[in-house]
């Protein structure tokens, strides 16, 4: 980096540790009635396999980097919340199906590999504005994910149960597994795209946009195949990464190994952990846990992060400036987007700093509807990726990719696209325990508009 503006805290001059985030102020974290009971789901998961291998993760490292020159672009995505309860395999692959159709239509629009990277197999545990929640005169712990307790609100769900550890590690191997044999048995084949329509979809208002572009990759693959006289290599497969908030610290430390042959440490239990907005603290323990491993992290920058605690971030998480290893999330809203976004993009410009810019376009769109749902409305939604593309383009910065809370089931919790879903329609298929989601249609109509926004700036 081109200047060392700031001292870095002292705790973190200190010798980094798997454990060494203990010593650190430690934001949204349970409080664990038994610490016996603690230990004993913390020594089980120490000895339980681990999820994703140092390779992988080295693997998705160099991809990141190349997102970064402009040669790949990233597209993020799942559920706001993993829920035990939709481990399944229709959820598993409805929501393989809504990435990979999103990830053709960017590949066809933006003429580059996509980078595809779940928020899935781990994506369990959740930050929350109040550590209680109360109702009508009773308070109990808020729902803090599935690893962590129950939604229900009742006292017993809401205690904080170390089992729950244990039994999200097993659904995250689950799901993993799940996701890689039905890669490796041809799922992703881009011969066959008909694999991932979604059996409900009858008559999208989308679907002969998506038609045709399938129709166009599959004449140029004839094409390329009919030139070369045989079949085209590496389209019956695809690279899938998984992602989570590295939020349940005492979790992500059980999973934090050395490999044979490999210097240093690695989150295995997932290929890329971010920080979210509220656990970005400079002395505080996420910070202090995410920049001793190696994985690529990413943090959340929403519109209350100043200057310069991003700059003395980028020196304490990427102090040698590597290419691939800091991703930088923005979620700053439409409207404020155009306001807080410029001065950070020059900043990290000027000071020379490698980072993969991504754009989160829901979290800074959350609202109540007039009927009292949480819900998005997608007018937000597409008008803060648009300005990001433009404030990027400004700037002489470029947006590599895209964060999105998605889900392959047709449920309505965000209003607006191609259905133009009203806060009526709301509660007829409201199933989120945490923030909205684009549905299917939502989702594909998300990639279209990315596609036709990058092809005008072209
Ligand atoms: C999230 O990604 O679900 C989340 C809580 O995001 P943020 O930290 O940006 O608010
Ligand atoms: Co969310």
């Amino acid at each position: 980096m081109a200047t060392r503006l700031f001292q870095v805290s002292s705790h973190l001059q200190m010798p980094w540790q798997p454990d060494s985030w203990q010593a650190c102020p430690a934001e949204q974290q349970p409080v664990y009635p038994d610490s016996d009971v603690l230990s004993r789901a913390l020594d089980e998961l120490r000895t339980l396999p681990p999820l994703v291998t140092s390779s992988e993760i080295l693997a998705l490292r160099k991809q990141l980097a190349e997102a970064e020159e402009g040669k790949r672009f990233l597209l993020q995505g799942g559920d706001c919340c993993e829920n035990f309860a939709y481990c399944t395999p229709e959820v598993i692959s409805n929501r393989l199906k809504v990435l990979l159709q999103m990830s053709l239509v960017l590949v066809h629009a933006l003429r580059m590999p996509v980078l595809r990277v779940g928020r899935f197999a781990g994506q369990y545990a959740k930050p929350r504005s109040s550590a209680v929640e109360a109702r009508d005169g009773v308070e109990l712990p808020s729902y803090r994910g599935d690893i962590v307790n129950a939604p229900a609100f009742d006292v017993a769900a809401r205690i904080p149960d170390p089992q729950r550890m244990i039994a999200a590690h097993s659904r995250s191997a689950l799901t993993l597994n799940f996701v890689r044999s039905l890669i490796d048995g041809g799922f992703a084949d881009l011969h066959h795209p008909e694999n991932w329509n979604l059996s409900w979809v009858t008559h999208s208002p989308l679907a002969d946009e998506y038609r045709r572009i399938v129709a166009e990759i599959a004449d140029a693959m004839r094409f390329m195949e009919t030139l070369s006289g045989e079949p085209a290599h590496n389209l019956d497969r695809v690279d899938f990464y998984a992602s989570h908030e590295a939020l349940l610290l005492p979790y992500e430390q059980t999973l934090t190994r050395q490999v044979p042959r490999q210097r240093g440490w690695f989150n295995l239990g997932t290929h890329f952990p971010w920080i979210g907005m509220r656990t970005a603290a400079l002395d505080g323990a996420h910070v202090e846990y995410c920049r001793g491993i190696r994985n690529p992290v990413a943090v959340k920058v929403g519109p209350s992060m100043r200057l310069d605690h991003l700059l003395r971030l980028l020196e304490v998480l990427n102090p040698d400036n590597e290419a691939g290893r800091l991703t930088l999330i923005h979620r700053m809203g439409a409207g404020v987007i155009a306001d807080k976004l410029p001065p950070l993009l020059d900043a990290v410009k000027r000071e020379g700093a490698r980072v993969l810019w991504v754009c989160d376009p829901m979290h800074g769109n959350t609202e109540n509807s007039s009927n009292g749902y949480k819900t998005r409305r997608f007018a937000n939604i597409r008008s803060e990726i648009e300005e990001a593309f433009d404030l990027h383009a400004a700037a002489g910065t470029r947006l590599g990719g895209i964060h999105l809370e998605l889900t392959g089931e047709d449920v309505t919790e965000c209003t607006g696209g191609a259905r133009d879903l009203t806060d009526a329609d709301l509660g007829r298929a409201y199933q989120s325990t945490v923030d909205p989601r684009l549905n299917y249609e939502q989702s594909l109509e998300t990639a279209l508009l990315i596609g036709r926004k990058y092809r005008q700036m072209r």
